[in-house]
């Protein structure tokens, strides 16, 4: 498909700057207490990555820093919305959890229903939207953070088909480091992150769907917010890059060295907000 068929629709997003970001702690298998970090590099990358959505026209809403939540930075992982309806997070990781309440206040603040979770889900790091599949369809990752229990619960709490996928390698603990939405109906995964079956029901479900391979994986290439059009994505996944670009999309680079640190880029640290 040509570019000029690809066709952007206006988002509202949440973030929340890196202010008090470090790696004190391992919660997963990119986070290495012993590598330096430099601080205002990093707010310097996310201040870039908040310009460029600005950029491609769409609003962005901020989420005051806290000090001692350094991982506060993956907005991602505070909620998941669908029509106006919030889910809120409940964290794997004690370090956590205190970020499900700096969200709930967000929501609580504005015009949503927020409903409070009561199994473990860490937002939309495990749950992805696409509206125009079916009708509306939640994609849900477990096998890391979000427990298996909390998909029925984001079903019922939302009321759309949640289709549960079941994550396998630990370099890939969220569904938004292995899947993303590329438009209201399409997706771009790397099928090595699932289990063979849940392979088999990505195939069946998306029969169009762009195929990642590890290398784009581990450059954090599926870790990408679009807006149907623009694909905004780590600049290091520069092959993954080229592979949007002939189905279609733009690829929008940006660098991420140090957020990468905390084992996350561009999604991880964008919560889409569905009023
Ligand atoms: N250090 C954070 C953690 O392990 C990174 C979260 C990345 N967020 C995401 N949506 N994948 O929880």
């Amino acid at each position: 498909m040509n570019p000029e068929e690809r066709t952007a629709r206006g988002r509202t997003y949440l973030m929340c700057p890196p202010e008090h970001f470090a790696v004190e702690y391992a919660i997963n298998p990119w986070m290495d207490t012993s590598a330096p970090v430099d601080a205002e590099l990093a707010l310097k990358q996310w201040q870039l990555l908040r310009e460029t959505l600005v950029r491609l026209g769409h609003t962005v809403h901020t989420l005051p820093a806290q000090a001692g939540l350094p991982d506060m930075v993956y907005a991602a992982n505070g909620a998941f919305s669908v029509d106006g309806v919030v889910y809120g997070a409940r964290f794997r990781y004690p370090q956590r959890f205190a970020e499900a309440a700096a969200h709930r206040a967000f929501y609580c603040a504005g015009n949503w229903r927020f409903v409070e979770p009561t199994e473990v889900n860490e937002g939309e790091g495990d749950f992805a939207y696409l509206p125009g599949a079916y009708g509306g369809l939640i994609l849900a990752g477990y096998g890391f953070r979000t427990a298996p229990a909390a998909h029925s619960e984001v079903q019922e709490a939302l009321g759309r088909p949640t289709i549960s996928l079941f994550l396998v390698d630990p370099r890939f603990y969220h569904l938004d480091v292995a899947l993303a939405a590329l438009d209201d109906g399409n997706i771009v995964y790397y099928p090595g992150a699932f289990s063979d079956a849940s392979q088999r029901i990505l195939r069946q479900l998306f029969p169009s769907a762009v195929l990642a391979d590890e290398a784009d994986a581990l450059a954090f290439g599926l870790n990408v917010v679009s807006d149907g059009r623009n694909v905004v994505l780590n600049s290091e996944a520069s092959a993954l890059a080229a592979k949007l670009r002939a189905a279609g999309y733009v690829p929008v680079p940006v660098e991420l060295s140090e957020l990468k640190k905390g084992g996350g880029s561009v999604k991880c640290c964008i919560a889409e907000l569905r009023p």
